[in-house]
């Protein structure tokens, strides 16, 4: 017998869940990192530009669709296309994401679960500057047991909250996960914002250098903003599944919006101050999470302790965003085939965790084994980021601009909405019809080829 769909409890409840999946490494590792190479407050700016023209409006279609249709990705365009073979395609693009972001973002969230446990043993405490810090990140990487345990732990974690459902699982998890997460990253910023030294960061954060900025560093930002609002491959479509019609949605996205953008700039808040702080040039790229920062927290006063707390930090910003990635494959085996939540979130949890394996020992035993260049974890972001999810992205927005239709999207748009003025509904349409596929085909052929 099919299990009867679940819906959110609370109209807060899908909020903090649709955050949880937008926050992520994105927020809190990549926008700082990307703001200390492109130029501070002036990439900042095009970054929130990116957000009002791109992030917004194909967020708002993403989730009017689930929400109008009330399934998984496939199952939604299967119904919203009249069943066309191309439009169910486009949904199973989709899942085939959810199983591949998984697979790699998994060992990341495990490492960073690991340095919860390293900084708690001390593994860090005599460290002074960021090559040693290289030096135990490639130890501890390339380690199988170390690097696969803690992605197996990861794992098992995401899979306790989708085994318990929407309502019960997600929603409850992101009520509780969501307040602590930004009590942490307040705590991190306090800290930060406190060091001597910490107006530099601030003025860098603050003061735009326009010179910084080229036609590039629009295509980042906006490759940016789609990847942190979690767009393109159906997670915020299948969260907007669960949510009832008498919802204002314009509304909700635009909190959602908000809570995402303001844990990046807090993220960049933390970072910046304590960088500058400690005399260091913020343009440190990926490394900047495991190698700059834990011999940073050194010379802070009580840095230990924070260095745990930024470090749970990022795993629980994780966290929420697995659970709405695993959510997508299980909603879809949950409701196209007759088997029960229970039995899927075993059997995906156990098949993710033996896909992400290569991945995790691309940082040890695998190095060597590549292709085009790239080592399997590379190849598998790669594939996801600069594939799957920017054609998920054009495509729809194609769907509801061009092959569902405005006429139909949006009194769906407005049910259970406030009146809204037309001249924002028809901006929302030139977004969706040109703006969205057009700079993302951008993005999409930049990241490609550029
Ligand atoms: N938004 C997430 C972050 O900022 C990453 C992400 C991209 C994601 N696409 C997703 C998360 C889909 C969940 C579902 O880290």
């Amino acid at each position: 017998m099919k299990e009867i769909r679940d819906q959110w409890g609370s109209k807060i409840g899908f909020i903090l869940a649709a955050a949880g999946s937008a926050v992520g490494l994105g927020n809190i590792w990549k926008f700082p990192y990307m703001v200390g190479e492109n130029g501070g407050a002036a990439f900042i700016l095009v970054y929130l530009i990116c957000v009002v023209i791109v992030g917004l409006p194909v967020l708002l279609a993403e989730i009017l669709i689930g929400r109008t249709a009330q399934k998984n990705p496939i199952g939604s365009f299967r119904e919203l296309s009249n069943q066309s073979p191309f439009w169910i395609a486009v949904g199973g693009m989709g899942i085939l994401a959810g199983f591949v972001i998984l697979s790699y973002y998994n060992i990341i969230a495990g490492w960073c679960i690991g340095y919860v446990v390293e900084s708690i043993k001390g593994t860090f405490s005599s460290i002074s500057n960021p090559a040693q810090a290289g030096e135990i990140f490639q130890q501890l990487s390339s380690s199988a047991p170390w690097t696969l345990g803690f992605q197996a732990l990861f794992v098992l974690l995401t899979m306790s909250i989708i085994y318990f459902g929407v309502s019960y699982g997600i929603e409850k998890a992101a009520k509780v996960l969501m307040p602590v997460l930004i009590t942490f990253i307040f705590i991190l910023v306090i800290r930060g914002l406190t060091l001597p030294g910490a107006e530099t960061g601030l003025i860098y954060l603050i003061k735009p250098d326009f010179s910084a900025i080229d036609g590039k560093t629009f295509l980042m930002a906006l490759g940016q903003a789609f990847f942190s609002l979690s767009l393109g491959m159906g997670a915020m479509l299948t969260y907007g599944s669960y949510l009832s019609k008498d919802e204002d949605l314009p509304k909700s996205i635009f909190q959602i919006v908000i809570l995402n953008t303001k844990i990046s700039l807090l993220a960049g808040l933390m970072f910046f101050p304590a960088i500058f702080a400690q005399g260091l040039e913020p343009q440190q790229g990926p490394a900047l999470i495991f190698n700059v920062l834990p011999p940073l927290f050194n010379s802070i006063p009580a840095g230990g302790i924070f260095r745990v707390i930024f470090f749970l930090l990022l795993a629980l910003a994780a966290l929420t965003s697995t659970i709405s990635l695993m959510e997508v494959i299980t909603a879809y085996f949950t409701e196209e085939y007759d088997i029960s939540r229970r039995k899927i979130t075993t059997l995906v949890g156990i098949f993710i965790f033996l896909l992400g394996i290569p991945s995790a020992l691309s940082f040890g035993a695998l190095s060597d084994l590549t292709l085009f260049g790239k080592t399997f974890f590379e190849l598998s972001d790669f594939f996801a980021s600069n594939i799957l999810l920017p054609l998920g992205g054009i495509l729809i927005s194609i769907f509801v601009g061009w092959k569902w239709g405005m006429e139909k999207a949006v009194p769906h748009l407005l049910d259970g909405a406030n009146e809204y003025p037309t001249i924002l509904l028809n901006i929302w349409e030139i977004l969706v019809k040109f703006v969205a596929p057009v700079l993302i085909s951008f993005v999409f052929i930049y990241k490609l080829f550029g």
